[in-house]
């Protein structure tokens, strides 16, 4: 527990970023990977494998792009280096494991990116929830580069005449991809919505579960819309369904991705997330995740993959 704290205190990242959660998401998410090593091999073979053979029958070699690379634990970072000219790894946190693994290339390039596209406007929603007169006030011991953010997000949504507080739609960023031959979404559109939600949540809620699930479900499609829009090559990994277990028996079915329909047709397999014994003694959890090699090329399902109700 200490060691995670000095590890978040470490992390070079903005406190804004900090402050929604993302680094002590990444510092608990390569603990759970240290204490599950052995349950989590097979999913993290199959991402490697899926990426490492489509990178392979891709033509165009010059640039690569890892839109989530998180610790790289799902990521063939020695094959894609090797491969591409230029590979860059963006994620809105690159814990210290990826900062070391990345420096071993000199092609490899570390961007730290929100790639939702509305994360900075969801955060200044803490302070817009609380305005003084018509301008909201920082929270206390915020730091400049913060307030900055937060100006500049109240701005642009004031620019385009939104009242301030209102949400608006994500928009993720072309600039990040633009160009890429080959572009990977590793294992990070269900995730996309979650921190988000959270901070609403604490900040500003939602009227009622309908919006608050329409608003994690336009991330969703927004991330979707800037991979089917890429003209190269795309690699879609991603969970579909979540299921809890209660003493081995399947119990709750979750939809991970607010109900965008997922009607193409890929590999499929099972990713112990927290086996037995990682949330108490009976309870576990298994995601259903997707693998598309190529997403432009990729068959339509014969039957709609029911996320909630078709748990095998
Ligand atoms: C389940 S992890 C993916 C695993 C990662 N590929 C690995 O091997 O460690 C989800 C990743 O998405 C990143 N992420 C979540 N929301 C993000 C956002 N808005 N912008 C950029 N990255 C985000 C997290 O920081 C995390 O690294």
């Amino acid at each position: 527990m200490l060691a995670e704290y000095i590890r978040h205190f470490r992390l070079p990242a903005p406190k804004w970023v900090k402050q929604m959660g993302y680094g002590r998401e990444i510092i608990s998410l390569e603990a759970r990977y240290r204490r599950c090593i052995e349950a989590w091999a097979p999913h993290l073979t199959a991402t490697r494998d899926l990426i490492t053979k489509s990178a392979t029958e891709c033509p165009a070699t010059d640039h690569a792009v890892v839109l989530g690379s998180g610790a790289l634990l799902d990521i063939p970072l020695e094959d894609l280096a090797g491969r591409f000219k230029r590979l860059d790894l963006i994620d809105i946190v690159h814990p210290a494991s990826a900062r070391r693994a990345a420096a071993q290339f000199e092609n490899v390039h570390l961007i730290a990116a929100d790639i939702s596209g509305v994360a900075p406007a969801v955060y200044a929603q803490a302070v817009t929830a609380e305005p003084i007169g018509d301008r909201p006030q920082p929270p206390k011991g915020m730091r400049d580069a913060s307030c900055e953010i937060i100006t500049t997000a109240i701005d642009r949504s004031l620019a385009k005449g939104d009242r301030l507080g209102a949400l608006r739609a994500p928009n993720p960023d072309p600039a990040m991809i633009n160009g890429a031959d080959f572009v990977v979404s590793a294992n990070l559109l269900a995730q996309l919505p979650l921190l988000l939600l959270d901070w609403l949540q604490a900040h500003r809620p939602f009227a009622n579960d309908a919006t608050r699930d329409a608003f994690a479900r336009s991330i969703i499609d927004h991330h979707l819309a800037l991979l089917q829009n890429h003209p190269g090559k795309v690699v879609l990994v991603t969970e579909v369904l979540r299921l809890v277990l209660n003493d081995d028996t399947p119990g709750e079915k979750i939809d991970p991705l607010f109900g965008a329909p997922m009607m193409l047709d890929g590999n499929e397999w099972w990713w112990d997330v927290a086996p037995p014994g990682e949330i108490n003694r009976h309870l576990s959890m298994r995601l259903r995740v997707l693998g598309i090699p190529d997403l432009a090329q990729a068959p339509q399902l014969r039957s709609c993959r029911n996320t909630t109700l078709a748990a095998p």
